[in-house]
C-alpha cells in the first residue's frame, strides 16, 4: 500500500476512482464537499436533502457528476460537527477505505483528514487515515485452504492544501508505521496455538532483526533461563513439552542521530496457550487463550513500527514465552517457586502464571537501567470485568509515567483508564510458607495481579497495562485487535519528541 499526499488546487479536477468527501448531519458541509457542490452545480446538497442523513459510518456513493472530474464522489457521514473528534475521523476513514477495497479500487483520493477536529492535529488524522487503510486491509487466511482475494487497493492519496503537505506526509508515515506494527501484532495473535508457539515467536523475532537493520535479537532458551534462576518463569513453562523462550528485541538508532539518554522497555507476556495448568481453564471459549501472547504480539509490532520509523531513541522489547498446561510435570498449587529475585513465591492457584512469567521479567530488564519499564499483558479476567472491552487497565505508582500513557492513550484513540494500586492491596498477597502468594482472593483481582508484579519494580518507573479486556474480539468477529500497539508506538513517540 502506498501512502502520498496530493495537494492539486482543485478538487474537482483530481482524476480518481474515488473521491472521499466528508458531511455531516443536519446537512453541514465540509469544505471540501462545499467545492464539491459548486463545482457540480448542487448535486451534493441535492442528495443531503432527502437521501444521506451523515450519520457516522454511512456513505453514499455518487457517479459520473457532471464538472466532476473523479468517477465517483463518495460521502462519507461524520455525524453531529460538534461531536466531531478523533473517534469519528478515524471511523470515516475506516469507512471510505472498506468501501474501496470492497469495491476492488485500485487507487482513492480522501479528503477527510482536512475536516478540522478537536483536539486532533492534521498530522495525527494523517496518521489515523493510513492506519485505518491498513486496519482495512487485513485479512486472516493463514490457515484456509482458499486464499483472501489479494486486496486491489494499492494507492491512497490524501488531498491537503499546499502548505500543509510536510505534516500530512509525516503524518501518513507514522500511520504506515503504526498500522504495519498493528497487522503483525494482529496475525502472530490470530495464528493458531499449535503454530504460533514459543519458538515460533522467537523465529518471527529474528526474522524482524533481519528486515530491520536497527533491531538486534537475542533469544535465551531454557539453559541459559536456568542459569539465570528464572525458578518462576521456568515453574510455568515445565508443564509443557513446547519449550520455552526468552526474547530480548533491541532497537538501537543510528549513531549520528541518537540521543544517549536510558532506555524505555516493553516487557511481553508470551503465553501462546493458557490451559490453566492443574488449577485447569473451563472448556468454553478456551480456544481463546492462543491470545494470551498479545501482549508480547504487540511488543513485537511495536518494535515493528519503533524501527520503521528508525526512532531516535533507545528501546528495548522483551518476551517471556511458554505454554501453561496441565502435566505430571505441572506446577501444583501448593507449589513454592524462587524467583529470579529471589523472593519466594507459593504457587495457589496455576492459572495465575501471567505474573509468574512476567517477574523474572521484570527482574532481568534491569540490567537495562530503564528509563522506565511498561508491561502488556492479557493478565486478568477481572479486568475485563471491570473494563470490559473498551479501556485497557492502566496501572501505576507513578503519576507522571501513569499521565504520559494516558495521554499516549488518548492521543492514539487507543483508550486506557487508570486502576488503583495501593499498598492496601499488598494485604492480600500474604501466604504463610512463602515472601508472596501468587493470588490475592476473589476481590480487585486486576489490582491485586498488579500488584505482585509491583513487587519486582523497584528499580525503575513501571507501569502495567492489563490487556486481557483489549487484545482481541470474541464471538462472530472473532480476532485479534492490535491493541495496545498504537498506545504504545505513541507513547514512545512523545518520549523522543518525534511526534508533533
Ligand atoms: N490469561 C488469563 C487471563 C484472562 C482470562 C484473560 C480470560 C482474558 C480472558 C490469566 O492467566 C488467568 O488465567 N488469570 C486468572 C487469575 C486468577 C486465577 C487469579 C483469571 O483471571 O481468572
Ligand atoms: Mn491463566
Ligand atoms: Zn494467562
Amino acid at each position: 500500500m502506498e501512502f502520498s499526499t496530493q495537494s492539486s488546487a482543485s478538487l474537482h479536477q483530481i482524476k480518481t476512482s474515488a473521491l472521499a468527501i466528508g458531511v455531516f448531519t443536519n446537512q453541514v458541509l465540509t469544505p471540501a464537499a462545499d467545492i464539491i457542490d459548486r463545482a457540480s452545480n448542487g448535486a451534493i446538497r441535492k442528495v443531503l436533502k432527502s437521501e444521506f442523513s451523515a450519520k457516522s459510518g454511512s456513505h453514499l456513493v455518487l457517479r459520473n457528476l457532471e464538472g466532476i472530474k473523479a468517477e465517483r464522489i463518495v460521502l462519507v457521514g461524520l455525524g453531529d460537527q460538534d461531536k466531531y473528534q478523533a473517534a469519528q475521523h478515524k471511523t470515516a476513514e475506516s469507512t471510505f477505505a472498506h468501501y474501496c477495497i470492497q469495491a476492488k479500487l485500485s487507487e482513492a483520493v480522501s479528503t477527510l483528514a482536512g475536516v478540522d477536529c478537536n483536539g486532533t492535529t492534521l498530522r495525527q488524522r494523517s496518521s489515523g487515515a493510513a492506519q485505518a487503510v491498513l486496519a482495512a486491509s487485513y485479512r486472516f487466511d493463514a490457515t484456509l485452504s482458499t486464499k483472501a482475494e489479494a486486496i486491489k487497493l494499492s494507492k491512497y492519496l490524501q488531498w491537503v492544501p499546499r502548505t500543509l503537505v510536510s505534516e500530512s506526509k509525516a503524518g501518513l508515515d507514522e500511520g504506515t508505521a503504526i498500522g504495519k506494527g498493528v497487522n503483525f501484532t494482529r496475525l502472530l495473535a490470530d495464528l493458531p496455538p499449535n503454530i504460533c508457539t514459543p519458538t515460533y515467536l522467537a523465529e518471527q523475532a529474528k526474522q524482524l532483526g533481519k528486515t530491520y537493520p536497527s533491531l538486534k535479537v537475542e533469544v535465551l532458551q531454557r539453559k541459559q533461563m536456568e542459569a539465570l534462576k528464572m525458578g518462576s518463569f521456568l515453574s510455568v513453562a515445565k508443564g509443557s513439552v513446547e519449550p520455552p523462550v526468552f526474547i530480548i528485541i533491541k532497537h538501537k538508532p543510528a549513531k549520528k542521530a541518537a540521543d544517549d539518554a536510558a532506555p524505555l522497555v516493553l516487557v511481553g507476556k508470551g503465553l501462546t496457550f493458557d490451559a490453566g495448568g492443574i488449577s485447569l481453564k473451563p472448556a468454553a471459549n478456551m480456544d481463546e487463550m492462543k491470545y494470551d501472547m498479545g501482549g508480547a504480539a504487540s511488543v513485537m509490532g511495536s518494535m515493528l513500527a519503533v524501527a520503521e520509523l528508525n526512532v531516535n531513541h533507545e528501546v528495548i522489547g522483551v518476551i517471556a514465552s511458554c505454554e501453561n498446561l496441565p502435566s505430571g510435570a505441572a506446577n501444583k498449587p501448593g507449589d513454592v517457586v524462587t524467583s529470579m529475585a529471589g523472593k519466594t513465591i507459593e504457587i495457589l492457584n496455576t492459572d495465575a502464571e501471567g505474573r509468574l512469567v512476567l517477574c523474572d521479567a521484570l527482574t532481568y530488564v534491569e540490567r537495562f537501567k530503564p528509563a522506565a519499564v511498561v508491561d502488556i499483558a492479557t493478565l486478568t479476567g477481572a479486568c475485563v470485568v471491570a473494563l470490559g472491552h473498551i479501556n485497557s487497565g492502566l496501572f501505576s505508582p507513578d503519576d507522571s509515567l501513569a499521565e504520559e500513557l494516558l495521554n499516549a492513550a488518548k492521543q492514539s484513540g487507543d483508550s486506557a483508564w487508570r486502576m488503583p494500586l495501593d499498598e492496601r492491596y499488598q494485604e492480600q498477597l500474604k501466604s504463610n510458607f512463602a515472601d508472596i502468594a501468587n493470588i490475592g482472593g476473589p476481590a480487585a483481582g486486576s489490582v491485586t495481579a498488579a500488584c505482585f508484579l509491583q513487587r519486582f519494580t523497584s528499580a525503575y518507573p513501571w507501569a502495567h497495562l492489563d490487556v486481557a479486556g483489549t487484545a482481541w474480539r470474541s464471538g462472530k468477529d472473532k480476532g485479534a485487535t492490535g491493541r495496545p500497539v498504537p498506545l504504545l508506538v505513541q507513547f514512545v513517540l512523545d518520549r523522543c519528541q518525534q511526534a508533533k
